[in-house]
């Protein structure tokens, strides 16, 4: 009901509806709209309240609840359940519970802030509050749990078309899914998989955008390494569309475009194309064709980045003439993320 109200809002955003009209039109009482209308103003939308008149919304919040990223989302699979949190721990542990109880297959899980956003590696992954998209999507795949990796580029190159889309800003793929911007980290993708040898239960796709923080938002020990989509148009003098006017991205129209791609991908992965993604992860990528340096088995290697396999892995020819082929491991670039 509550998403009810806030669309005939939106409908009729600047105007006055009044909660006579408002019961009429959705079929409850004049005390039912009014305790939502509490409750959507809590929420954070701008609302005006004149006792004669009715009730107007101002201007669209920048909220990453369901009424939002639900509106208009297009999508037959992924986002048809929407969990969304103020504050959580950590989006991909509450997606992994619900994952274990039998969620949908597409369920996404979406929080403004996570007190303990957890990053690749076991480390921590910072999460300022309502400045960047910190989202978990539960998937079924009907693959094999060694064709699982292409779910998780499939992702990088739905996050650098969304951000294309919505913002026009071009970002680049550090292999496996780093999405960097001019040398720093924008986004990072943390899949976490539950599996037996040959069925996948599911697989958690955990995206955190760095999208509307300021140099200040991230600590300093982060500062040299990681930037933000409003940080970089800042900085390159570029007008932000889809924004307000501080410059601050309306990230729902970031994260429908993203869900929109990822379920393409995701159709494409299942019936087994996946030509057309992998492509797509190599016209963005940052790591082909440059020199790398890799921490994997416990040894350190440097060498060049060549190309990916059909399914995923990393091709590098290390300087000794040696071939690894990666499924997982630390890479470095040379002149991104700190790597000089
Ligand atoms: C990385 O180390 O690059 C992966 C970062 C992944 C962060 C996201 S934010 C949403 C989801 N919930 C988490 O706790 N982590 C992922």
């Amino acid at each position: 009901m509550k998403n009810r109200i806030i669309n005939q809002l939106k409908k009729n955003m600047g105007n006055f509806v009044s909660g006579e009209a408002l019961s009429q039109e959705l079929g409850v009482t004049r005390a039912a709209i009014w305790k939502y209308i509490k409750e959507i103003k809590e929420d954070g939308y701008p609302l005006e309240a004149s006792p004669r008149k009715g009730y107007r919304l101002l201007s669209i919040p920048d909220i990453l609840n369901e009424a939002e990223i639900g509106e208009g989302l297009q999508t037959n699979i992924i986002g048809k359940d929407i969990r969304y949190f103020k504050d959580i721990d950590s989006t991909n542990k509450y997606a992994k519970q619900i994952a274990l109880e039998g969620c949908p297959n597409g369920t996404v899980v979406v929080a403004e802030c996570q007190t303990e956003g957890r990053g690749r590696l076991g480390r921590y992954w910072s999460s300022a509050a309502s400045k960047g998209i910190w989202l978990s999507v539960v998937l079924r795949p009907e693959v094999l749990p060694s064709d699982v990796q292409v779910i998780t580029l499939a992702a990088a190159v739905a996050v650098v078309e969304a951000i294309k889309t919505a913002t026009g800003i071009g970002t680049g793929i550090k292999w496996p899914n780093d999405i960097v911007l001019q040398g720093k980290k924008v986004c990072g993708i943390l899949s976490e998989i539950s599996a037996e040898v040959d069925r996948i239960n599911f697989l958690v796709l955990g995206i955190g955008i760095n999208v509307n923080q300021n140099c200040d938002d991230f600590e300093e020990s982060l500062r040299d390494k990681a930037t933000s989509l409003k940080i970089f148009a800042r900085e390159n003098g570029i007008r932000p569309v889809n924004a307000d006017g501080e410059g601050s991205y309306l990230r729902s129209v970031i994260v429908k475009e993203m869900l929109r791609n990822l379920e393409r991908m995701y159709n494409d992965i299942n019936a087994g194309n996946t030509e057309e993604i992998i492509n797509a992860w190599r016209k963005y990528s940052v790591t082909l064709g440059r020199e790398v340096k890799v921490s994997y088995r416990n040894r350190e290697y440097t060498g060049t980045a060549l190309d990916i396999t059909n399914d995923g892995k990393l091709l590098v020819k290390c300087s000794d003439g040696e071939m690894l082929e990666l499924q997982s491991g630390e890479v470095s670039v040379r002149g991104i993320m700190g790597y000089v």
